[in-house]
């Protein structure tokens, strides 16, 4: 059972300026709700029960979402307002907690991994960039959740990967199959090697990690032992490389789909998604996209 999950969420989100100079990024919203709540129901849903959150200074914005709103809560009891404060209250659901720590300098997605490792302790975890949405609506169960029985069921540290154009793959963390092996939608089988954006002619797959990962324990040791890698950093992918030598690690392939918050083009679609299946919008907001007029 993997009951805690990290949520990296330090960055200061250049590529969101200047809509992030005073709001995180992770607070910005899809129709009314913020990307990071997504995020936070995504990890709720596959039984987490503990957020991790690696913060910083900046970013109180993102601690005060999860924490309780005393004086609003009590304005709209006396409103009578109880839609409004049930959906309030439902932020956070009864049983789960969230921490926080402080990543106090950007030495990468590893440094802030590596930070958690204290509340994290000796048991497994499970990893979720918030720049990336996973969308597993109607289906019956969600990709996170899949990766934590699997994690269960072999010990082996499920990394979600999904096929992108090839000459994007400088952009993502690549993953190499044992040789000959095709990985189908659902399907978990172990990985050879990892590099963190290899040059386009020099990629092993066009198989990106998608920025969920279940982890064990072991992986805060080789964190600790990780030089800076690709862009002056302490990677993720490099520590995952050493533990898949080391005791292999397997490549999950997503079922659902994926929108990156974290580009202007892959928020846009986000919000147009949630937008047509928000209940209170979505017929109106059709209509709306129907009457735009031809560019
Ligand atoms: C991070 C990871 C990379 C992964 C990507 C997914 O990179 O280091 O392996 O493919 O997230 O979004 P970043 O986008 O933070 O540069």
């Amino acid at each position: 059972m993997i009951r805690k999950a990290v949520l990296p969420v330090a960055g200061l989100g250049t590529r969101f300026l200047p809509a992030s100079k005073a709001i995180p990024k992770e607070m910005l919203t899809l129709v009314d709700k913020p990307v990071i709540q997504q995020v936070v129901e995504e990890a709720i849903a596959a039984g987490i029960t503990e957020i991790i959150l690696v913060t910083h200074g900046a970013k109180k914005a993102i601690e005060d979402h999860f924490d309780v709103h005393y004086e609003l809560e009590n304005e709209l009891e006396q409103r009578g307002k109880t839609k409004l404060l049930k959906e309030l209250r439902s932020i956070l659901p009864p049983g789960i907690r969230v921490v926080s720590v402080r990543q106090g300098r950007a030495l990468g997605l590893g440094h802030a991994i590596l930070c958690a490792r204290e509340v994290v302790g000796d048991e497994p975890f499970a990893v979720l960039l918030p720049d990336v949405l996973v969308d597993n609506f109607n289906q019956l169960k969600t990709d996170l959740a899949y990766m934590n029985q699997r994690f269960t069921e072999t010990g082996l540290a499920q990394i979600l990967v999904d096929a992108v154009p090839q000459e994007r793959v400088d952009q993502y963390g690549i993953v190499a199959l044992k040789e000959g092996a095709a990985l189908a939608a659902g399907e978990s089988k172990p990985m050879q090697a990892m590099i963190e954006k290899p040059a386009v002619d020099k990629a092993p797959s066009n198989l990106a990690i998608v920025g969920r990962y279940v982890l064990p324990p072991r992986i805060f040791e080789l964190l600790a032992a990780t030089q800076p890698g690709a862009g002056n950093e302490i990677q993720l992918t490099d520590a995952l490389d050493a533990l898949l030598q080391e005791s292999g690690a397997e490549a999950y392939r997503m079922q659902g789909e994926t929108y990156d918050c974290g580009s202007k083009l892959g928020y846009l679609h986000a919000i147009l998604v949630h937008a047509l299946r928000h209940p209170e919008v979505s017929g109106d907001f059709r209509k709306l996209i129907n009457q735009l007029p031809e560019a």
